[in-house]
């Protein structure tokens, strides 16, 4: 089989950079149904045409390229990633697997090797929480767990501004069609995913290729304070019921939790905050903010939500301030399947490329995916393990060695007749 073409991803990824909101800024935010998503949308959309690969989008936006097998009857193979990003986030963040994924099937097609199944890239809707504060919204849907069904289900999810999914999908020309997104367990044969790690392991380990065993899952919160908000000279220290304090004191206890728990893959953060009126000389009145748990394990993760709820009961009680809060997700840890791992580790061994199996510390698509299928991913290392910034880097010699597994893996995967599970 021919290689990737190293040119075809290069040129990508610093195109898709330009499809930017925040020029102004060293990196780069593209939130889905703006302008950048659309132009981005634009651009891939060209280049599956160019492929010569069959094109779709499904109701929600979600984005297919087909290369079709020799029994289109089998269950097809899909793989792919996400081709948003965070707030003034990195070029390489899920754009590594969308890409990726387009020039695999090209790579297969052009090089005439025979495969039974269709494989499929798809590049999916929105997997980062920026603008509706709910991740995986294209996966969310194609898997159609409770929430993540209907078209009404687009009525109820809102960004900052009010905006509902619905008002910004219907806008942009989505929405038909709603209940053929969804697609039950035994229509997909096997999920991959290509990605850049976003931590330091593969780095400081000098390994090339990361097979993921297992995905942390997020718990998101969404909490508001209220207190009271009072002249910040003449309201005595022992008379305020300050919203901001009770919020840094929610910060710190989350950060000694997690820290207590001493794994790397169980995480608290905050990382957005909303303080309100928002003036130096005034006692913050109200704090809106979310929290961010991770874990690998359900069990600490869920109980590291239930603790913070409860320090909440005890903070309203020491400080005199309201606290409200809602669970906006509440995820599973999911595990790849052993069969994939085996045969990605074959692909690795083959091609003499050093490989570790590892956890991801970040969520995915294939978390979603993983619940209708069978689902494996791949990471290349990132530089200095940074991620969510625009400092993120991974060389083109790393990326090109992915690509090597992925391609070869998809045509194994889409060639195989035995059960994978
Ligand atoms: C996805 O980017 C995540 O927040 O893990
Ligand atoms: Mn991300
Ligand atoms: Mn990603």
């Amino acid at each position: 089989m021919k290689r990737a073409d190293r040119k075809f991803m290069e040129d990508g990824i610093r195109t898709l950079h330009t499809f930017n909101s925040t020029p102004e800024l060293k990196g780069n935010t593209r939130y889905i149904f703006t302008d950048a998503d659309m132009q981005a949308r634009d651009y891939l959309k060209s280049l599956i045409k160019e492929a010569g690969l069959e094109l779709y989008e499904d109701g929600i936006g979600n984005i297919f390229a087909v290369l079709r097998g020799e029994d289109s009857k089998l269950p097809p193979v899909w793989t792919g990633s996400h081709f948003d990003t965070v707030i003034n986030g990195g070029m390489y963040d899920g754009v590594v697997g969308s890409l990726g994924a387009i020039e695999a099937l090209k790579v297969i097609k052009d090089s005439g090797e025979r495969h039974l199944r269709d494989i499929a890239a798809v590049l999916f809707t929105s997997e980062e929480s920026g603008r509706f504060g709910i991740g995986c919204l294209g996966s969310h849907f194609i898997t159609g767990e409770e929430g993540f069904v209907s078209i009404e289900d687009t009525k109820r999810i809102k960004d900052d501004s009010g905006v509902t999914l619905y008002e910004a999908m219907t806008e942009r020309g989505y929405g038909k069609d709603f209940e053929k997104i969804r697609k039950k367990k035994g229509d997909i044969f096997a999920f991959i995913e290509l990605h850049i790690e976003q931590g330091p392991v593969l780095e400081s380990m000098g390994i090339p290729i990361g097979i993921v065993t297992g995905i942390t899952a997020p718990t998101y919160i969404s909490v508001t304070i209220k207190g009271e908000q009072r002249h910040a000279g003449s309201t005595p220290m022992n008379a305020r019921k300050d919203s901001m304090c009770a919020f840094a004191e929610i910060v710190l206890e989350l950060e000694s939790y997690a820290k207590s728990l001493g794994h790397p893959n169980f995480c608290a953060t905050v990382g957005k905050v909303n303080v309100s009126p928002n003036a130096s000389n005034v006692i913050a009145g109200e704090v809106r903010f979310t929290i961010d748990l991770r874990g690998i394990k359900s069990k600490p993760k869920d109980k590291m939500a239930e603790d913070i709820i409860r320090f909440f009961a005890y903070l309203k009680e020491k400080r005199g301030v309201k606290i409200e809060y809602h669970i906006d997700a509440n995820d599973k840890p999911m595990f790849s399947n052993e069969n994939l791992v085996e045969l990605i580790e074959g692909v690795c061994e083959d091609k003499k490329l050093p490989y570790h199996k590892m956890n991801s510390g970040a969520y995915h698509d294939s978390l979603m995916m993983a619940k209708l299928c069978p689902m494996a991913m791949i990471f290349v290392p990132s530089k200095d393990g940074i991620s969510h910034d625009p400092d993120e880097y991974t060389s083109m010699d790393e990326i090109m060695e992915g690509m090597d597994v992925l391609c070869e893996s998809v045509l194994r995967i889409a060639n195989r007749t035995e059960p994978l599970n």
